[in-house]
């Protein structure tokens, strides 16, 4: 597997500098989060910094690759093949970067629409991607304060501000996001129902 050092250079050389950057920061508060939860940080710094890998590719090619992996092409995916780029990720991240942590490359591949069940690694990933300091939408700081007291909730809040916002710009919403935001729903709103 590759040096921390040698993945940073590998991912600044092909994402770009946005991404790049975004990638360091979700690590940053991936790594908080971690100390916090009592997860490892080495795992905690590679899928984190790895999140993102497949968003080198674009559309196209992630569509591409998604045919040649087998996966499934459904209607929301084929119109909007970013939704590929954390199972992609997680290939990726394997091939080329060498990461055999099972509990990493399952962090990588759920953090682009969450799923029920997650590991604390999981939640931490999928949170740090949403809230890490240069994302600036409302609620964000609450947000970030919520995600170090309870990962469940922040999820929940999460993914519904997810939700919220793909209606709002009249988007489609990928059924797995609302899936994750039922699971995570909190128990006083589900009574005993596990959705
Ligand atoms: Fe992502
Ligand atoms: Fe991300």
């Amino acid at each position: 597997m590759l040096e921390r050092k040698e993945i940073v250079e590998k991912l600044e050389a092909e994402l770009g500098r946005e991404r790049f950057t975004h990638s360091l920061r979700a690590e940053k508060i991936a790594l908080a989060l971690a100390k916090k939860f009592g997860v490892g940080q080495k795992k905690a710094s590679l899928a984190a910094l790895l999140h993102d890998c497949a968003r080198r590719y674009d559309r196209k090619e992630l569509l591409q690759k998604a045919r040649r992996l087998g996966l499934l092409i459904d209607p929301i995916r084929k119109f909007e093949p970013k939704l590929f780029h954390g199972e992609i990720g997680a290939w990726l991240a394997r091939r080329e970067f060498g990461v055999r942590s099972a509990g990493v490359l399952n962090a990588i591949r759920r953090h682009t629409t969450g799923a029920p069940g997650m590991t604390k690694l999981d939640k931490i990933i999928y949170l740090a991607d949403h809230i890490e300091e240069g994302r600036a939408f409302t609620g964000v700081d609450k947000l970030r304060r919520l995600a170090f007291r309870d990962l469940d909730r922040a999820i929940y809040e999460s993914a519904s501000a997810m939700i919220r916002f793909l209606v709002k710009q009249g988007r489609p919403i990928y059924p797995p996001t609302v899936v994750t935001r039922n699971y995570y729903l909190p128990a006083g709103r589900r009574g005993s129902a596990k959705l």
